[in-house]
């Protein structure tokens, strides 16, 4: 088992990437910490199937400092430590143009950018304690590439590319920074963009599919593990070959 007895946060994992990580990360030996912002019904299905003994649900919205503060305290509380933190929650908030309105922009940065810094400005004082931890972000090939569409989102998805590096940087040696980086997988998020786009999507991809959840859960063990152990500030590219040029 890759993670017996690690403690790993994954924000969001109610749904979809989250989900996957948090039943393969319990599968490797960890103590799930699940949160959702509203989902509670689906974070406490995830808990049933990873067993009770196996982790907690934290209802808590990332985007605000409260929210982080608190996930992170019922952490502690109940497992005394933090080894992995997994940024994963986010949301492409409509409309997403470039012409949107400032509260969606706002809401958008908020929801998938400051969560992110805000996640690992609360838990590096306690990885830094314990002198270990392991943290990894969800980006996107869409604050890489730009898109239509969804300018807000892309340019969240970029700024956690800088956060990734940056945090590298400020928390070695002890604790390990990355990120990973999906097309589209197939989750409420991409179900939310329509039949016709998913088609044109996975004509677009050299693999010629849309990623399943499970694939990302993989990724991300393979960074929050000590298998990583002399990668940081990296960013794992796993979309079928849609970014390729
Ligand atoms: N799906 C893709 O194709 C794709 C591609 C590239 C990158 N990503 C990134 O991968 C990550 C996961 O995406 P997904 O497709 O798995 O999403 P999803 O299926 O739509 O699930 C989103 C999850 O995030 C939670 N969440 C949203 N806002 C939150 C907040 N403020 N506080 C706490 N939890 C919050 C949701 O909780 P509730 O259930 O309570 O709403 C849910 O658990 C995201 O960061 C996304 O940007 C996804």
């Amino acid at each position: 088992m890759r993670l017996k007895d690690k403690v790993a946060i994954i924000t969001g994992s109610s749904r979809g990437i989250g989900r996957a990580t948090a039943i393969l990360f319990a599968k490797e030996g960890a103590k799930v910490v699940i949160n959702c912002k509203e989902r509670v019904d689906k974070a406490e299905e995830v808990l049933d199937e990873i067993g009770k003994e196996n982790g907690i649900v934290v209802k808590a919205d990332v985007s605000a400092e409260e929210g982080a503060k608190q996930l992170i305290c019922e952490a502690v509380k109940q497992f005394g430590r933090i080894d992995i933190l997994i940024n994963n929650a986010g949301e492409i908030l409509r409309p997403g143009d470039w012409n949107s309105d400032v509260e969606t922009w706002q809401k958008t940065l908020d929801t998938n950018l400051t969560s992110a810094w805000l996640m690992i400005r609360e838990v590096a004082p306690v990885m830094l304690k314990q002198k270990s931890g392991s943290i990894v972000n969800l980006t996107s090939t869409v604050g890489l590439l730009g898109s239509q569409f969804v300018l807000a989102y892309g340019v969240s998805k970029l700024g956690v590319v800088n956060i990734t590096k940056s945090m590298a940087k400020e928390l070695a040696p002890d604790i390990r920074v990355n990120a990973v980086a999906p097309s589209n997988v197939m989750t409420d998020m991409t179900k939310g963009a329509g039949d016709a786009l998913i088609e044109k999507f996975k004509q677009a991809t050299p693999l010629k599919r849309i990623a399943d959840p499970e694939e990302l859960a993989k990724a991300i063990l393979f960074l929050a593990s000590d298998e990583a152990s002399y990668i940081t500030g990296e960013m794992l590219v796993v979309d079928g070959g849609y970014s390729l040029k």
